[in-house]
């Protein structure tokens, strides 16, 4: 069977950014598949490849790699489409589309009708299959997001469409899963009656200047929290899956969004020279912070603290989950330190579970000590990047890293609220944190872990 994949978006960030690299490391692998890369930005194959694709990228790899100029604007399109892929079609006796919509969300509405009428013009002889990846987000809201599905479900079956959340391709959200459910003395711990509190922080230090186009229509709300943060969240809380299959992943899943009470102590902000290079004023937000409660008998009343945004001056992307400390209590000693478990993702993935040991030659004298899983020292350095297991996941037509609709109507559904209530947005220099993040931490009465 022939597979090609159809880039809407070829000439954007993701793709140039992210998929291509991932599409290489996999034909490397074995993967055969060709990708059709549709864009505006180049007039043909030669400059799409002189610009798009990494110069030392073997011939092994390019040969795989055509270009059609697509303008969704533009009348011709769907015709100049049907035609490229009726070449394709011509050559074969077995063939497997996958349209991949890497666009920004104002697009969607669009591409996904003309892939409707592309796919209704294709006919063969030959046995001719079809799938459609959608990028996050899904939709601007709610309400968009349920109207372009009603459009996809019209052209494809649910188990044609994946729609994408690439977190669900790192290691160390599965490993979250396996970390909680493959081990009983985790598992007996993990819930109200023992965690105090988690925090999840995620600074960024790059700006979103050179894809203004497609974050200032977003913000971080879209950008981030509705999707790669909602899943941390259900992967931290949900209950016990009765396996680990898609399935009943996403039925614990649409348990937790549900019981997401509404998002409390909400703060934003935009770094101050935003936009600069643009020419008009850009009001985007840039960082949020907030504290919410999965409202479920294990996870009530864990307060869960977010932080995440872009143009910070160091890279910190970790989850915190602190443990009640009834031992300062019992034991009358102020300075014991609370148990913890400390899930570092940058610079590199490290899970440390933090308890206190004896000092030598004190009398009882405990200090808290790291037991520390650092995954290049363990399995090797080259673990394959998100978006290599995700697009694997796609070629070998397995659902298992892919957010349901039901989730993310859910999620929509969660941060819809912090769309149009926006607080007022605190303008922060650039490489330094907002004053939010201490103000959330002060109005909480925590400290963020350090
Ligand atoms: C993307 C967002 O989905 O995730 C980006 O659009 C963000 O703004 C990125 O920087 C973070 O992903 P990663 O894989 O770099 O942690």
């Amino acid at each position: 069977m022939r597979t090609i994949i159809i880039q809407f978006g070829g000439t954007g960030d993701l793709a140039v950014k992210k998929l291509y690299p991932a599409y290489e490391n996999l034909m490397d692998d074995g993967y055969q598949f060709e990708v059709l890369a549709l864009g505006r930005r180049y007039t043909d194959r030669e400059e799409f490849l002189k610009e798009s694709v990494r110069e030392e990228a073997p011939v092994s790899f390019t040969e795989h790699l055509d270009y059609l100029y697509y303008d969704t604007s533009k009348d011709d399109a769907v015709t100049n489409l049907v035609a490229k892929l009726k070449e394709k079609i011509a050559e074969n006796q077995d063939i497997h589309f996958i349209y991949y919509l890497a666009l920004q969300p104002s697009l969607y509405e669009d591409a996904i009708h003309q892939i409707k009428e592309v796919d209704s013009a294709l006919s063969c002889d030959c046995t001719l299959t079809k799938r459609i990846v959608v990028e996050k987000p899904f939709g601007f809201d709610l309400e968009s997001a349920t109207r372009y599905n009603k459009v996809l479900e019209q052209a494809f079956t649910d188990k044609e469409i994946f729609r994408i959340d690439h977190y669900l391709g790192k290691e160390f959200m599965q490993n979250i899963l396996l970390m909680r459910f493959h081990n009983d003395i985790i598992r007996r711990i993990w819930d109200n009656r023992t965690i105090e509190s988690i925090q999840i922080v995620f600074d960024e230090t790059h700006g979103v200047d050179q894809r203004l186009g497609f974050y200032e229509k977003i913000g971080v709300v879209r950008d981030t929290i509705q999707n790669h943060i909602m899943q941390i969240i259900t992967y931290l809380t949900m209950g016990e899956p009765a396996s680990l299959s898609p399935g009943d992943i996403a039925t614990e899943k649409v348990k937790v969004l549900k019981s997401i009470s509404p998002i409390e102590d909400f703060y934003m902000g935009r770094y101050e020279s935003l936009g600069a290079t643009s020419g008009h004023i850009v009001q985007t937000p840039t960082y949020a912070a907030f504290k919410l409660f999965v409202n479920s008998y294990d996870f009530a009343n864990i307060p869960i603290y977010v932080r995440t945004g872009k143009m910070q001056n160091e890279p910190k992307s970790l989850i915190y989950i602190k443990f009640k400390n009834m031992t300062k209590q019992v034991m009358h000693d102020e300075h014991i330190a609370e148990n913890s478990v400390i899930i570092t993702i940058h610079p590199e993935l490290t899970i440390d579970i933090s308890m206190n040991l004896k000092v030598p030659n004190t009398s009882w004298q405990s200090k808290p000590v790291r037991f520390r899983f650092n995954q290049s020292d363990t399995f090797g350095a080259n673990t394959p990047e998100a978006y290599e297991q995700i697009v694997e996941k796609i070629l070998q037509d397995d659902k298992s890293l892919f957010p349901t609709m039901e989730e993310i109507n859910e999620a929509w559904r969660i941060v819809e609220p912090m769309l149009s209530e926006e607080p007022p947005v605190e303008v922060y220099p650039m490489k330094t944190l907002p004053r939010l993040v201490h103000q959330l931490a002060k109005e909480n009465s925590f400290e963020w872990f350090d």
